[in-house]
């Protein structure tokens, strides 16, 4: 199969639309991270996501709808109070909402879930894209199972070409970590997922606001995350990634930056002293404290948003870069911090130094 890159000019999106409407497989851009798409309620075209991807089968996807009449045909019941403000606050936008599903959702698509996951996103190339296409268009995120999401259509095409017929080419997105999932299919709304719609806002239309334990660390075998997703390694660079954290949690003081920098630096020296190829993720502020190894900044830590954007693009370049190692400082955990933390510990493995 040959894959067409196209810009988002009206013609190539009618033709996108025209190919999900017939069972196809295209990548587009979302406000979040580029997904896969394939019309949701079409058991055949949805198989072909998880081929292209590679991804368990019972490993459920997103529904995404360009409108808020989208919903009803998807799920079992009306919204309840707390999902109706939810989608009042943060839809269309980075939010993906867990209702229990309707009949006309195949299990295919909910990996054989009762529930479904229901997004409508803010991106305008999605959300023309799924009105265009006229279904309700199943949406993860378009990298290799296993591999850093996709930020830019050509890490879609990295992992894509040749395997799904079409990439909406939309420029680099916005937020670059994925939609914040929260069940609301249970009488307390839980958290699945943080992202860029972060707890302190959820809390603020809530109350109270639950947090599913696989989010927090590593998970014993006889925990089973709520997000199927989410017990699988993922966010995955090539490379050996450990995260230095200082012990105390604190990232504001001069003295705890010193010791995470010079952690780092320490980790990385060693590494490079046995001749491998090392990689450092740090920041516009610590950037002058290392001078070996693949040195990129993140970004700034005053912009918690920059660090996010940037997160998925910097692990793919250390896979081009054919990095052995990986040592990257840590960010403080609230608002988007949580997002951030979740990914590269995940990405880490959960292998985290303490200093
Ligand atoms: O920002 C996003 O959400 C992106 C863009 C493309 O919209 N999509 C995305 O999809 O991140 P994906 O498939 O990479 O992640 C979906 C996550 C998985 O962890 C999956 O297990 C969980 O959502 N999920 C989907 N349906 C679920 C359900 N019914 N119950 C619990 N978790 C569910
Ligand atoms: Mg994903």
């Amino acid at each position: 199969m040959k894959t067409e890159l196209l810009f988002p000019t009206p013609e190539a999106l009618a033709r996108a639309g025209e190919l999900l409407r017939s069972g196809e497989v295209v990548g587009f851009p979302t406000e979040t991270v580029y997904g896969l798409g394939a019309n949701a309620m079409d058991e055949a075209a949805v198989e072909k996501i998880f081929a292209a991807k590679g991804r368990p089968g019972d490993n459920p996807l997103i529904v995404h709808i360009a409108d808020a009449d989208g919903l009803a045909p998807l799920i079992a019941s009306e919204p309840g109070p707390h999902a109706r403000a939810l989608m009042d606050a943060f839809w269309p936008g980075p939010l993906t909402l867990i209702f229990p599903k309707s009949d006309l959702v195949p299990y295919g698509t909910t990996g054989g879930l009762d529930t479904v996951a229901v997004r409508m996103p803010s991106d305008p190339v999605a959300n023309r894209l799924i009105a265009l296409a006229g279904v309700p268009v199943a949406a993860p995120s378009a990298n290799t199972s296993g591999r850093p999401s996709p930020t830019t259509a050509q890490h879609v095409l990295q992992d894509m070409d040749g395997k799904i017929e079409m990439i909406i080419d939309g420029g680099a997105v916005g937020i670059g970590v994925e939609s914040t999932i929260v069940d609301v299919s249970v009488d307390v709304p839980t958290v699945l997922r943080p992202g860029a719609i972060t707890m302190e806002m959820l809390k603020a239309v809530l109350g109270e606001v639950q947090i599913d334990p696989a989010i927090l660390g590593p998970m014993s075998a006889d925990v089973r995350p709520k997000a199927p997703g989410m017990k699988y390694k993922h966010y995955a660079p090539k490379a050996d990634l450990t995260l230095v954290e200082p012990a105390d949690g604190d990232m504001e003081s001069a003295d705890s930056l010193e010791r995470m920098t010079r952690k780092v630096r320490q980790l990385a020296e060693e590494k490079l002293a046995e001749g491998f190829r090392v990689g450092i993720i740090c920041t516009d502020e610590s950037r002058g404290q290392y001078s070996n190894g693949l040195v990129r900044s993140i970004g700034s830590r005053k912009k918690r948003e920059t660090v996010a954007h940037n997160l998925y693009g910097l692990l793919r370049e250390f896979d081009d870069l054919k990095a052995d190692y990986i040592f990257s400082e840590s960010f403080p955990q609230d608002h988007l911090g949580q997002a951030i933390m979740n990914r590269l510990s995940k990405a880490a493995g959960y292998h985290i130094v303490k200093v």
